[in-house]
């Protein structure tokens, strides 16, 4: 039975969105802000574009304000890092009690992959490549916040990232637009539900717009150089996907953008969201990102910065206290017209209505706060936990794949940093997440191994970061009485991914490697479980180590997850959101680069260059081209073949497909001829010729769910018409070209059968 994408839930999903779009255009909406505008004084009108974190410092703090003092004044629009019932309602109480005009605050936090019940981190969600899973998710993550008082969350991250260096690739879907499209609207869905008014719905803030994630050598907060056509066409579809899923705010990013600072960007913030996408919500500035205007060079002085930021587009400003000192002084100066402060309150009342805080501003206080998380969203959690694995690499030992562990397996050895840390399972952006709900790999396979009768034995034998080999010795005493050891190796959740941890190497910290050359040299067969934020490159461990699984950071159900898949009670699914490279040489790496006049072709790059012929190509000197795993790539416990793909017809004309009044249906048959049952991301990749811009030679356009019992097989079909085809053409108008088109429905991005069609004129 095929899973995912059917008609029905597709048109479900755009009722669903479209409904939850419409909220911020509800004309009686309109009217209730256009009369609440006309009561506001100018300071009151400025109140609401200020916003502060009244817990944690998520970033640089630069004032300290009295927030009760502001809120009662009605100077204050919203409070982000506060959370609990109690808390939340104490200050709204303030607003709604004692400030003139009794206009709601707005309480934020960053719910990245879960409130309490922590899911992987939004790589790993990625990789499920199951949107609706991470709808699931995010509705849960949205009833743990909402009953907490939190109705806004910094999320959807959706900054394409093909770069490993960055540490906030971790937050995001990972390289590709067109997976990132479809996470972007499935967290939007989820979060926000039906309609914003219902007491469970949160809102949405898709970031960092925009170029956030082409910060230059992957540095954080780095400048970003895009054209505009790479922006519009590989960087901006995320953003807009979520607006169209009627995403209610989005962020402003920190980053010079094509020497433009991203939260002063006119072009982005202002031309593109709200002209051409018709955006209705509010932009919120990244934190400070008002104030960093100075440093970034543009502004002299705070007067400038707020203005300029204004006047791109920047409704909210998080943190710097730049809005709240020097707005309203400009329009009685005359420097900002006051239309421009109001259409921003505007904005941001608009969103609070549909929210409907006005009418329930106070969240109900529980009797008592119970430590433990609510089972079925444990059982979600470990479901999308065990569909984010994804498993790199199985051989055999002895004869046969060294995966699923096989039951005659009676010791194990369980050894590495991350066997038993539960705070880094929780990953970067924990929420209000605790560690004590996380069970790691070592608890559950103690309970595994209980149950059969088999034994564990564990040694830690180093620390993630740690150049100590004081714990070397025990490991490989351990390891010697196994008849298995299992490697849990990696980064630092907190340290070492996520935001402000950009690093130059990417391969395992501390003296990890040495622990793994030292395991692997006992002879005893080797499972390798990764623990971390971004594609470690590690070339030694894919040609020495039986057997490789990517964990990244799986969240509270991290331990029971990797033991159902590591023992085969379910079989591996997820496929890699990002490519893995050989060195940190290739990055940025990604898949969909423009096509070379010189393509290193089939030439063997494994020597030096022979000829011209081999010399004169886009290549390195010192290392292949290709990835060490490529986007798309993830193994299973079965053997999926792909065969004849065939397109319903060799040509079609350019005009049908650019009234959007015709596609070419393409099919492939996909058999599983492994001894398990499977479900296989089936995926469409299309490359084009003879256009007026270089485009990709293969870009992900499509993928499907498909589940298949042993022997079966099933013919997959994709339909490939306008959206699919266009682009952002040489004039810079979105259409379909002629083309010769070339389709791969395939296993990655790099393997797979092909077919042509031509479209012609
Ligand atoms: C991050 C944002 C986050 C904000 C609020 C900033 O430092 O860049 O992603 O939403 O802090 O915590």
């Amino acid at each position: 039975m095929r899973r995912a994408f059917g008609i029905l839930s597709l048109v479900l999903l755009l009722i669903a969105s479209l409904s939850a779009a419409n909220d911020l255009a509800r004309p009686d909406l309109a009217q209730r802000v256009e009369a609440l505008l006309k009561q506001m004084t100018l300071e009151e009108k400025v109140g609401q574009l200020v916003q502060y974190s009244a817990g944690d410092a998520t970033g640089p703090v630069s004032e300290q304000v009295s927030f009760q003092e502001l809120i009662a004044k009605g100077q204050l629009g919203s409070l982000l890092n506060v959370t609990g019932a109690a808390k939340t309602n104490a200050l709204q109480r303030v607003a709604m009690e004692q400030s003139r005009l009794k206009i709601p605050l707005l309480f934020g936090l960053d719910v990245i992959h879960g409130y309490r019940t922590i899911f992987p981190v939004p790589l790993g969600m990625a990789a499920t490549w199951e949107p609706q899973l991470v709808e699931q998710a995010s509705r849960i993550a949205a009833q743990e916040a909402t009953a907490e008082g939190v109705r806004w969350t910094f999320s959807p991250m959706v900054d394409i990232a093909r770069d490993a260096r960055w540490g906030r690739i971790v937050e995001g879907a990972g390289e590709d637009p067109y997976l990132g499209q479809l996470m972007a609207a499935a967290y939007v869905r989820g979060y926000q539900g039906d309609s914003l008014a219902n007491p469970d719905s949160l809102a949405a803030c898709v970031k960092h717009m925009a170029g956030y994630g082409a910060s230059e050598g992957g540095r954080d907060y780095n400048a970003a150089d895009i054209s505009e056509r790479t922006l519009r066409q590989i960087y901006l579809p995320p953003f807009k996907s979520a607006v169209d899923s009627g995403a209610a705010t989005v962020m402003s990013a920190f980053n010079p953008l094509n020497g433009i600072p991203a939260s002063a960007n006119q072009m982005t913030l202002t031309r593109v969201l709200r002209h051409e996408w018709g955006f209705q919500g509010f932009v919120v500035s990244d934190w400070n990102a008002v104030a960093e205007l100075i440093p970034q060079g543009v502004a002299n002085d705070p007067a400038t910065a707020a203005r300029k930021a204004i006047l791109a587009g920047v409704e909210m400003d998080m943190e710097s206290g730049l809005y709240r000192r020097s707005l309203v002084e400009l329009v009685r100066s005359g420097e900002l017209p006051e239309s421009v402060v109001d259409e921003a309150v505007r904005r941001v009342l608009r969103v609070k209505f549909a929210l409907n805080l006005f009418d329930r501003p106070y969240v109900p206080v529980p009797a008592s706060a119970s430590p433990r998380l609510d089972a079925a969203h444990v059982e979600l959690a470990r479901t999308v936990a065990e569909r984010s694995l994804v498993l790199l690499r199985n051989e055999e030992f002895h004869g046969s794949p060294l995966l699923p562990i096989a039951s005659d397996k009676r010791t194990i050895a369980l050894i590495g940093p991350l066997a038993d840390s539960a705070v880094d399972m929780l990953g970067s952006w924990p929420g209000k997440g605790d560690a004590n709900t996380a069970v790691t790999l070592k608890s559950a396979l103690t309970q595994r191994m209980q149950q059969t009768g088999g034994q564990l034995l564990y040694a830690q034998g180093t620390g993630i970061n740690s150049s100590s080999e004081g714990g070397f010795q025990e490991a490989t005493d351990t390891v010697r009485r196994s008849d298995l050891v299992i490697l849990a190796l990696g980064e630092g959740a907190a340290s070492m991914t996520g935001e402000a941890a950009s690093r130059t190497r990417i391969d395992l910290p501390g003296n990890q490697q040495k622990l793994m050359e030292t395991i692997v040299g006992t002879g005893k067969p080797v499972v390798l479980v990764l623990f971390n934020g971004r594609p470690l490159a590690l070339p030694w461990a894919a040609a020495h180590v039986p057997a490789m699984v990517e964990a990244w950071y799986p969240g509270v159900q991290a331990g029971p997850a990797l033991v159902r898949t590591l023992f085969g009670d379910v079989n591996f699914v997820g496929k890699l959101p990002v490519s893995i490279p050989r060195t940190v040489g290739q990055e940025p790496m990604y898949y969909n680069p423009p096509k070379t006049g010189r393509p290193a072709g089939n030439a063997d790059l494994s020597h030096p260059p022979q000829n011209s012929a081999e010399k004169y190509v886009s290549r390195y000197i010192d290392e292949q081209n290709s990835p060490l795993f490529p986007f798309g790539f993830g193994l299973s416990y079965s053997r999926v073949a792909y065969s004849d793909v065939k397109p319903g017809s060799t040509s079609i004309d350019v005009q049908a497909l650019n009234r959007r009044a015709g596609s070419v249906s393409v099919s492939a048959t996909v058999s599983n001829r492994g001894p398990r049952a499977t479900q296989e991301v089936v995926e469409l990749y299309i490359g084009q010729r003879g256009t007026s811009v270089n485009l990709p030679a293969k870009e992900l356009k499509g993928f499907k769910v498909v589940s298949l019992s042993p022997g079966e097989s099933q013919v997959v079909e994709f339909k490939i018409g306008y959206d699919e085809l266009a682009f952002w053409n040489e004039d810079m108008r979105y259409v379909v070209e002629p083309a010769q088109v070339t389709v791969w429905i395939a296993p990655d991005s790099v393997r797979g059968p092909s077919a042509q069609f031509t479209i012609v004129k």
